[in-house]
């Protein structure tokens, strides 16, 4: 599997408050659009509720244990259940949040796209993983500023490979 993880994050890593996110780039709403079109999208059921609906031109996938049955995304009760599932799958998988979706699949993935905000929030909710930097090869953009916020993209990569 080749498991990518998705996310905006300001300089203490939030993520997320009261079921939103925090900071809304138009920007980097786009470069998320570009970036998973056409891919499958992994994420939890309190993200998918936040969206009000499924990302269009993308495969949406929800983990949750209480979701019901809905034709327009698939539905995995577990993490096991749905790396079982795409277990011989070769395209890029994107996992898109929140922050219990993260946790689950940071020690498994390949590649961190990360919006990394000079922002910060102190009622922040919820939070990205703290990762080991020195495990990872790093890129990053220029700094990009949007209505006097400035942000860089980040992207984190390594050979991760199944013991
Ligand atoms: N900044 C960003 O890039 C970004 C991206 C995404 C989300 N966010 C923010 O993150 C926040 C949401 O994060 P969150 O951690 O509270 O919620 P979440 O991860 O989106 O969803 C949590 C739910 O997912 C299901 N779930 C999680 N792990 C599971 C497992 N192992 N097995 C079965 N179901 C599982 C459960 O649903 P059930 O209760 O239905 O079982 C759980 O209640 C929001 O504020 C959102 O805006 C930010």
């Amino acid at each position: 599997m080749n498991i990518s993880l998705i996310a905006a994050v300001g300089k203490n890593y939030e993520l997320g408050k009261d079921g939103s996110l925090i900071w809304k780039i138009k920007e980097d709403l786009n470069f998320f659009k570009n970036t998973t079109i056409n891919h499958t999208v992994v994420m939890g059921r309190k993200t998918f509720e936040s969206l009000n609906k499924p990302l269009k031109d993308r495969e949406n996938v929800v983990i949750s244990k209480t979701l019901k049955y809905n034709d327009k995304i698939k539905i995995y009760r577990s993490i096991k259940e749905f790396l079982n599932a795409y277990n011989d799958f070769f395209d890029e998988i994107f996992i898109i949040g929140g922050e219990s979706i993260y946790k689950s699949f940071i020690d498994i993935s390949n590649k961190i796209y990360l919006t990394e905000i000079d922002s910060s929030c102190k009622s922040a909710d919820t939070f990205f993983p703290r990762f080991d930097l020195q495990n990872w090869e790093k890129e990053e953009s220029n700094v990009l500023v949007e209505n006097g916020i400035k942000y860089k993209h980040v992207l984190y990569k390594r050979d991760y490979k199944k013991i």
